[in-house]
């Protein structure tokens, strides 16, 4: 069994993207990335602080912008519209979930689709779906694909399974899954919290990407013998013998699972750190095909 390590491989992406930043910048350009958190969510505030100090490691400009929960859909749109124009800022990301009051698609679709890193946008949604290389792909699929990659995992032909059809997530993943090319060229089953015998369907996977949001939701009876999986879930669940009192658990009953495995990511350790280091792809991305 090989565990894949998300660490490693973000490692990597994120030395490409400071290639291509001390390239940039001796041409006088800085990319920019501008994160905004609307409300007090504990989980999203430390995703924001986590994006914003690796854009500060990298060399990125980086903008955060914390709103209050009070924030209204005009405010909102009036700070997008201020970003949209700035040319120091190349990518925005507003993290998700917003409050209730929001109404998260109309402030995506605000967002310049050129300078939507997080792939929302219906322009990049289609353009992920015509194989359009311009466009941006979500983050976190992204860097399941690229893991299934840098570990040697041929998708080509295989059957795929992806659990969960968030437009995060589930549904990018397998579009880039059925792809043509490289992490790609695979036949792709979407399954979700309506599948009638999941581990029918489960059992025929070479790979599996969990992306339930459910806490060690796949157990060892869904996997058939050799499969590679790719476990996206971060759940906070009850830890009081830690100093938190929570730990974060994947999707994947890991250590009943794992065995029955060729390769699998393990959580923490996995797909997390890819995320991060994707989005800072996409904004260096965003910055190159901002230039003349
Ligand atoms: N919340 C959880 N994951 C993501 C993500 O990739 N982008 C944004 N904007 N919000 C998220």
């Amino acid at each position: 069994m090989t565990l894949i390590s998300g660490p490693q491989v973000a490692e990597k992406v994120l030395a490409e993207c400071q290639r291509d930043i001390t390239e940039l910048k001796a041409r006088g350009v800085t990319p920019g990335l501008a994160v905004v958190l609307v409300g007090d969510d504990p989980a999203s505030r430390a995703y924001v602080r986590s994006k914003d100090k690796k854009c500060r490691d990298l060399g990125l400009h980086s903008v955060k912008l914390e709103l209050p929960a009070t924030t209204s859909q005009a405010e909102l749109l009036e700070v997008v519209a201020k970003l949209n124009a700035d040319p120091a800022i190349h990518g925005i990301l507003v993290q998700s979930p917003p409050p209730k009051h929001i109404d998260e698609a109309a402030i995506v679709r605000a967002i310049d689709p050129a300078k939507d890193v997080d792939g929302f946008h219906p322009v990049n949604v289609a353009k992920l779906a015509l194989e359009d290389p311009t466009g941006f792909v979500p983050c976190t699929p992204l860097g399941c694909q690229r893991l299934l990659i840098e570990a040697g995992i041929e998708t080509k032909g295989a059957h795929a399974v992806v659990i969960g059809r968030s437009m995060i997530v589930g549904k990018p993943m397998a579009l880039l899954l059925m792809a043509k090319g490289p992490g790609g060229d695979a036949t792709v089953t979407v399954a979700h919290s309506r599948t009638r015998d999941l581990g029918a369907i489960t059992r025929q996977a070479d790979i599996i990407i969990a992306a339930i949001g459910r806490p060690h939701f796949l157990k060892a009876e869904h996997v058939k013998e050799g499969a590679v999986v790719i476990d996206v879930g971060i759940n906070r669940v009850e830890a009081p013998e830690t100093e938190k009192g929570y730990k974060l658990v994947g999707d994947v009953a890991f250590d009943e699972v794992a065995p029955k495995c060729r390769a699998i990511t393990p959580v923490p350790g996995g797909v997390g750190p890819m995320t991060i280091a994707m989005l800072m792809a996409n904004t260096v991305k965003a910055c190159k095909q901002s230039l003349p």
